[in-house]
């Protein structure tokens, strides 16, 4: 089964009179989910120069009357890549149609939704990186050329025809980069990556939502959810909802520093936001590599997660908060989060090397 997701956006601002027009607002989400996000680059925050470069890149688009370069981009998961995606659809005004690299096995299901998008319309393509080989030589030309070419029959009879498509735009999300092929990373004109989000930033995101889903939370309460949601608005959002439940069974209702202390240690979220999967993954290779360094394929089977996970999910909050090294030779847990664990700092462990 693969899945790909078609909707109009609406457009923000005027318009002239090429496709790139206003439409109506069909979605096709969970409403709950869709109400969160921030639907024009005007009410989001954060990423202040992925917001400007695309603000810039949209403007002078729709000037022209022309659809924008492909986009491609970076980061781990829940930092808004498909949000960021929907807006810049919702504000030129096109459709979007959401689709994943796994999604498309053959050259075949990329081409059936290839003729079905209309001029400026976009692609979106979650995990591009996993995209098969096969479907991303497809992509070459119709991201080039905005055409694809078909091979009939075979030997000296082979002759090919050339499909023309519209003028449509491919925007990539990934959380591996380097996975990328070379050609299809530069096909893109516009490469960004979306980095953690300060604590004031989440702050502000966890209030809007709160005042979306009509919920009280105070100052002390949003700091403490944003201090415990590893720099990534969808955990805001997630553990919002989740404190939102014990603040109304357990309290008056209202989201204060203490109540989401109290929700989120049943929640095993720490004070620093790390999740029972981060704790275990730090542990493992304290108690079975001596802190490190460890391979990641060694501390995926004695954890018995998928690697990918790990690499994906949990190493890069660990690494921004210093509490992980990856050096050539594998993971090396840091002296602070042996501190963070209260854990003796083991003698010489963390000693440079003699010369
Ligand atoms: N909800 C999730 N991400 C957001 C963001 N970056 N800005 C505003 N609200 C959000």
């Amino acid at each position: 089964m693969t899945d790909h997701r078609r909707k109009k956006a609406g457009a923000a601002g005027e318009n002239g009179t090429s496709s790139l027009q206003p439409k109506p607002v069909v979605t096709d989400e969970e409403p709950q989910f869709i109400n969160l996000r921030p639907k024009s680059l005007a009410e989001y925050i954060g990423q202040p120069e992925v917001v400007e470069t695309l603000s810039i890149a949209i403007e002078a688009a729709r000037q022209r009357k022309e659809p924008l370069d492909h986009i491609l981009f970076h980061a781990p998961p829940g930092l808004g890549k498909t949000t960021l995606a929907h807006i810049i659809a919702q504000e030129m005004g096109v459709n979007i149609t959401v689709t994943s690299g796994p999604a498309l096995e053959k050259g075949g299901d990329l081409l059936g939704i290839l003729t079905h998008l209309e001029d400026g319309d976009i692609l979106f393509i979650d995990e591009i990186h996993r995209l098969p080989r096969v479907v991303e030589e497809f992509l070459y030309p119709a991201m080039e050329d905005f055409a694809v070419d078909f091979i009939f029959d075979k030997g000296v009879h082979a002759r090919s025809h050339r499909y023309r498509l519209a003028r449509f735009v491919l925007i990539g999300a990934t959380t591996r980069a380097g996975l990328l092929s070379a050609p299809l990373r530069e096909r893109f004109g516009i490469f960004r990556d979306l980095d953690f989000y300060s604590e004031d930033e989440l702050v502000r995101i966890a209030k809007r939502s709160a005042s979306l889903l009509n919920i009280q939370i105070n100052t002390d309460g949003a700091y403490e959810i944003a201090r415990r949601s590893r720099g990534t608005p969808r955990i805001v959002n997630r553990l919002l909802k989740r404190v939102r439940d014990f603040a109304q069974v357990r309290g008056d209702g209202t989201i204060r520093k203490k109540t989401v202390q109290e929700a989120l240690e049943l929640e095993g979220v720490d004070e620093k936001g790390l999740t029972m999967l981060d704790r275990k993954f730090l542990k493992a290779i304290i108690d079975f590599y001596r802190g490190g360094p460890a391979g990641i394929e060694a501390i995926a089977a004695t954890l018995q997660e998928e690697s990918d996970t790990l690499v994906d999910v949990v190493e890069p909050y660990l690494l921004k908060v210093g509490f992980l090294t990856r050096t050539s030779a594998g993971r090396k847990v840091t002296e602070k989060a042996y501190r963070h664990f209260g854990l003796p700092v083991q003698q010489g462990l963390f000693k440079k090397p003699k010369p």
